[in-house]
């Protein structure tokens, strides 16, 4: 198990960005999935990725959250290089500070929903009781309290991914970093993610990162960054922000 190092939200009081990316560039033999990209993230952002398919929003998420080491450029959050960093150190940061939500593959698939809701709750040192609390209310307000006890392969795509935004909500992270977070879901189920993404900006004063094809979850947002080819170009609402 990797060491439990603390990450004080605290670091960012001085206004101290929580994650700036510097010049980021990731080849894929001949591809260049990102051609020098800057973006700073600060507390009660809320940024939409947007872009045409293979345009590198994946691949910027996964270089902001530290899950992809970026073939040149950094990746500072609260001020140091996440690259830098030791494994064990990167994957404390993560845990306590990132929240994910992916469409596919990101549950625990032999722990129940209940179970992967509280992990790193437990994880970071909150107590069984309290993590089950936590997690139970999570769960009722993503309409899925019932499947508590299921495990992923009991569920359909959609519950997942309620179950994947409950889990990744729950420990109260500074950032979510969501690739196409309503993917699988209908309309209904789709706005009550976003309103409650966008709840978790405003009241905890959090960051939100989503990446989308749709319009409808981009104007969520409140900035817009437009990639093409691998490169931050302007909004087609506005000056890039
Ligand atoms: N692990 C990898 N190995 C090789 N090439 C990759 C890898 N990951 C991404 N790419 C390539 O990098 C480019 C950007 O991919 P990325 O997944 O970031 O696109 P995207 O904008 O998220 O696309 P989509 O909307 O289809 O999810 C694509 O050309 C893709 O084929
Ligand atoms: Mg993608």
């Amino acid at each position: 198990m990797s060491q439990n190092v603390e990450f004080s939200p605290g670091h960012d009081k001085g206004g101290t960005p929580l994650v700036r990316a510097e010049g980021l560039r990731v080849t894929y033999g001949l591809t260049r999935a990102l051609d020098g990209v800057d973006l700073t993230v600060e507390r009660g952002d809320s940024i939409a990725i947007i872009g045409s398919s293979g345009s590198g929003k994946s691949t910027l998420l996964h270089c902001l959250s530290g899950l992809v080491a970026p073939s040149e450029g950094r990746v500072l959050c609260s001020g140091r290089d996440v690259n830098v960093m030791s494994d064990s150190e990167r994957s404390s940061l993560r845990r306590q500070r990132f929240g994910f939500v992916f469409q596919f593959g990101q549950l625990v698939p032999e722990l129940t929903a209940m179970e992967n809701v509280s992990l790193n709750m437990r994880l970071n040192g909150v107590g069984r009781r309290p993590a089950e609390e936590s997690a139970r209310s999570w769960l009722r307000d993503l309409g899925v309290e019932e499947l508590a006890r299921r495990r992923p392969g009991e569920m359909s795509g959609g519950q997942q991914q309620r179950v994947a935004v409950a889990r990744a909500l729950a420990p109260g992270p500074d950032i979510i970093f969501a690739d196409e977070p309503t993917g699988a879901l209908d309309t209904a189920n789709g706005e009550l993610v976003l309103d409650l993404l966008i709840q978790q900006v405003s009241i905890r004063r959090c960051a939100l990162v989503v990446v989308t094809h749709d319009d409808k979850v981009a104007a969520y947002a409140e900035r817009e960054v437009v990639l093409r080819d691998g490169r931050v170009v302007p909004s087609a609402t506005g000056a890039p922000r």
